[in-house]
């Protein structure tokens, strides 16, 4: 070996020494445990992982109940991101999904670091405006809504499906033995129920109406009889808690589920229209008042032919069954956040979240 082979190889030497110190001392500060040189510490497995799918990242368990990410894929056929609550992931998340009723009045649990440019943070929300808190600080922190609302960036609703050839299968009504019924376990009226409330004592003057959950001393309904429930009724009362654009709920899904008629308390007759065949179902403003609507109900009960043409939309469309209980609501929004995010990467931004929200 020559000197100048020798020079090199300590210079070499001293080199490698000085970045091991280096890295070493990141690696301390960074992890606060040492890495050990000369073996090179092992790079974070996520990218290789998941090949090129975008990491989301669930900020907080919506009213803390937790559920296997895998549903999105075995339920909803989605599984075009990475589903994560593993907080430590936020430097590379390309999403972060927010549960708006769990934000803490003065953000103090919501990320402390910078965020990286490519991160967008999602509001997820699915409250009708009467029933949500405005938390100050929100207005300009977000990128994406995730809402009911049709005008969201991702929408959340249970649409009614076209068939398909295959789908085409006589329909057959299910055995009714109850003339209206009503499922309802809320009555508190700060979350704006007052109105259905007066309404269904009106209505129940003229009607019989079986009520089932806690709100009226109705019989506690468990989840398993739900739709056989529903469907053993000709009409069910979809009356939303409080009425608002685009506010059409599950409550309405599950009696064209179930094969029963919805007759619906909520927006305007046209907003209905917006998602639902107009000849699917009763709204409450069809008739001046509720004495009127149940001498019509009660009409249809005795002339079975026009009770049928509320179900001729059924050759046409599918009503999909929503996932029920309070654990399960949650999962569909956030399989489609999920989906979102790994088909839009565009630029985006939330100007004044209330202003969109509350106007
Ligand atoms: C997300 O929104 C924030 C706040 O308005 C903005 O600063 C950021 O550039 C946006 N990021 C993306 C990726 O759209």
């Amino acid at each position: 070996m020559s000197t100048s082979s020798i020079t090199l190889t300590l210079v070499k030497i001293a080199a490698l020494g000085l970045m091991c110190s280096i890295v070493s001392y990141f690696l301390y500060f960074e992890q606060s445990s040492p890495g050990s040189c000369p073996e090179s510490p092992s790079p974070p497995p996520v990218w290789e992982d998941h090949e090129e799918k975008p990491i989301v990242l669930l900020w907080f368990w919506p009213l803390g109940v937790k559920f296997d990410f895998k549903i999105c894929f075995t339920h909803f056929q989605v599984n075009s991101c990475v589903l994560t609550d593993d907080r430590s992931l936020y430097p590379r998340a390309e999403g972060i999904i927010f549960f708006h009723k769990e934000i803490d009045w003065h953000l103090r649990n919501m990320p402390q670091t910078p965020r990286p440019a490519f991160q967008k943070w999602i509001w997820f929300h699915v409250e009708s405006p009467t029933n949500t808190l405005k938390i100050p600080g929100l207005e300009n922190l977000f990128n994406l809504t995730l809402s009911y609302r049709r005008d969201a960036d991702i929408t959340v609703r249970n649409e009614l499906i076209i068939k398909t050839a295959e789908m085409k299968k006589d329909f057959v009504l299910p055995k009714k033995d109850k003339l209206v019924c009503w499922i309802v376990s809320n009555n508190n009226p700060s979350t704006g129920t007052g109105l259905r409330e007066t309404y269904y004592r009106e209505l129940n003057k003229h009607i019989k109406i079986h009520v089932f959950g806690t709100a009226f001393g109705g019989s506690h309904l468990k989840y398993e009889d739900y739709y056989s429930t529903i469907g053993s009724c000709k009409f069910y009362l979809s009356f939303e808690n409080s009425v608002h654009r685009d506010y059409i709920t599950e409550k309405v899904n599950g009696p064209l589920v179930a094969g029963t008629v919805p007759v619906v308390l909520g927006p305007p007759r046209d907003n209905y229209e917006q998602f639902l065949p107009a000849d699917s179902f009763i709204h409450i403003n069809d008739f001046s008042d509720a004495k009127l609507l149940a001498e019509f109900l009660l009409y249809l009960d005795k002339n079975d032919e026009v009770y049928s043409r509320y179900f001729r939309w059924r050759e046409f469309y599918q009503a999909t069954p929503h996932l029920l209980s309070m654990n399960n609501e949650f999962i569909h929004p956030i399989c489609l956040a999920c989906k979102h995010m790994s088909r839009d990467s565009n630029y985006h931004v939330v100007h004044n979240l209330y202003q969109w929200y509350f106007s």
